[in-house]
């Protein structure tokens, strides 16, 4: 080697070394060690989620963590997405309390992550600069700190999906900046505290699925964005508040379904002129739905399933319908609303007990050739479903039991996308199709069925009251 060359070699590496040196500018070691603290809390990563975590290293290199420009190299995100659908993408273990060391961190996701536990994770509070929480879907348990209200620079509060119990602390009301706040499918109880009158600029207040009880307060006069307000599946007593109507401009989703909510439905429901869902299925409401319903055309879910409502029902106007449940009120509808078998986006269509009467051959198709699930159980229907089922791909759930369906069961194609059958309590005729034999659930009983039953793995009750079904699981056929 001559001289030269070792010099011009001495350069390039220290170039190279100056280079890497550059490029390996280290994250700020309060990050790397809260970061370091959070992966020893966790006991299993079975997707490697943190595989690249390793001391000394760049965190901002590090997967799931990002140091967003112009932070000076302080780590300002942590993003870890789980699949609830695949069985490796989960998180067990705790937060450390040492993540608060990492200073500059602005938002956290810890979205579908099924198996972390413990308590509120206390670190939040020291977090200055935190705007967005996302926990869902895990196993955090016990009450939400009565200090919660600490946290007024958060703008997104986001619990969804985990085992909070105790009441919604009253302290809440001092965030005052939050536009989402999400406590929805947790155990939480008592009533919705009245300071949450004070998140004047959410649009997304979601507390489904709790045991939250009392009335729905009447507050709603003070919110100026509210989008979306999900309370369904809750314990909530008394009528529809008034002050619901200062929504109108605003309001697309009111979910109150699944309550103990009773009254008659008012008459100003029909100024939310945005509503594009309405679900106040499974309450106690009574009366007639008001004529002015009409002015609800851009709806396109209503859900008024399981109350007591009486006729006249109205005539309705509503353009492009694509989930209607009316099912099991006091309705005798007759027929099918006509705006909704002819909307060209309907996808469920559950008409169960209204009292309608009619020849099923006579509908021809429903809109569009697309719905997923039809359900006509309980009334008074005859002829055959042939037209409303055959080739159509992507039905899932067809009922139409207790009615007066006479048709041969040979004649209805199953299509492959069909997992729920039941046509019990009907008269239909004919023999078993060996394609029933894919579907998840099925029930023949009560018709006028004859002949060997295809091996399934269907129990006895789907096929028993027929005329003359045998083999498995009924007795075996006699030999001709
Ligand atoms: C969840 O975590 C617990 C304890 O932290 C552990 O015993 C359990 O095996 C984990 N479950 C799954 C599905 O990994
Ligand atoms: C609410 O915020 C104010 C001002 O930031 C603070 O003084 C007060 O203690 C907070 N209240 C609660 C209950 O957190
Ligand atoms: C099958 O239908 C009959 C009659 O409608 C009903 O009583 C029974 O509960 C149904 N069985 C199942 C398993 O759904
Ligand atoms: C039902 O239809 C099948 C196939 O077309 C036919 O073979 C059968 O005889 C029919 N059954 C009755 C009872 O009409």
């Amino acid at each position: 080697m001559t001289p030269r060359y070792a010099m011009f070699l001495a350069l390039v590496s220290l170039l190279l070394f100056a280079g890497r040196y550059v490029s390996a500018a280290k994250c700020h070691p309060d990050d790397e060690s809260g970061l370091l603290a959070f992966k020893s809390g966790i006991t299993e990563d079975p997707s490697g989620f943190m595989s690249n975590w390793e001391p000394g290293t760049d965190c901002c290199h590090w997967s799931r963590i990002e140091c967003a420009e112009g932070s000076n190299n302080r780590v300002t995100t942590m993003g870890f997405f789980g699949d609830l659908d695949d069985p490796d993408k989960y998180l067990s273990g705790t937060f450390s309390p040492l993540l608060s060391k990492v200073q500059n961190l602005e938002g956290i996701y810890f979205q579908d992550l099924r198996n972390l536990t413990g308590p509120f994770p206390k670190f939040l509070f020291n977090l200055p600069k935190l705007s967005d929480v996302h926990i869902e879907n895990s196993k955090l348990s016990g009450p939400l700190p009565t200090d919660i209200g600490r946290l007024s620079h958060l703008k997104v509060l986001s619990l969804t999906g985990n085992r909070f119990s105790g009441p919604i602390p009253s302290s809440i009301s001092n965030l005052t900046n939050l536009d989402e706040l999400r406590l929805g499918n947790n155990l939480l109880s008592g009533p919705i505290p009245n300071g949450l009158r004070q998140l004047k600029v959410v649009y997304n207040v979601v507390l489904e699925k709790n045991q939250l009880s009392g009335e729905i307060p009447n507050f709603w006069d003070s919110f100026s964005k509210l989008q979306y307000l999900l309370l369904s599946n809750n314990k909530f007593t008394g009528g529809i508040p008034t002050s619901f109507e200062s929504l109108a401009p605003t309001i697309m989703y009111l979910e109150l379904g699944n309550n103990q909510l009773s009254g008659k439905i008012p008459d100003f429901i029909s100024n939310l002129k945005s509503l594009q869902t309405l679900d106040l299925s499974s309450n106690g409401f009574f009366g007639v739905l008001p004529k002015s319903f009409k002015k609800l055309t851009a709806i396109t879910n209503l859900n008024l399933a399981r109350n007591k409502l009486v006729d006249p029902f109205p005539d309705l106007a509503i353009e492009r319908i694509s989930y209607l449940d009316l099912s099991y009120n006091k309705f005798k509808l007759g027929d099918i609303p006509k705006w909704a078998t002819s909307s060209e986006i309907l996808y469920s269509l559950k008409l169960a007990g209204c009292g309608i009467k009619m020849r099923l051959d006579d509908l021809k198709s429903l809109g569009n050739d697309f719905y997923n699930f039809v359900d006509f159980s309980d009334n008074e229907i005859s002829g055959s479903p042939v037209n409303l089922v055959n080739n159509k791909g992507s039905l899932v759930g067809f009922s139409a039991s207790r009615n007066q369906l006479k048709f041969n069961l040979s004649d209805l194609e199953l299509p492959r996308s069909l997992k729920y059958l039941d046509l019990s309590k009907n008269q239909v005729f004919g023999s078993v199709p060996q394609s029933v034999v894919g579907l998840d659930k099925l029930n023949l009983s009560y018709n006028r069925l004859c002949g060997k039953i295809p091996a399934s793995k269907f129990p006895a009750a789907a096929f028993e009251g027929n005329a003359c079904l045998c083999g498995s699981p009924l007795p075996a056929c006699r030999r001709q």
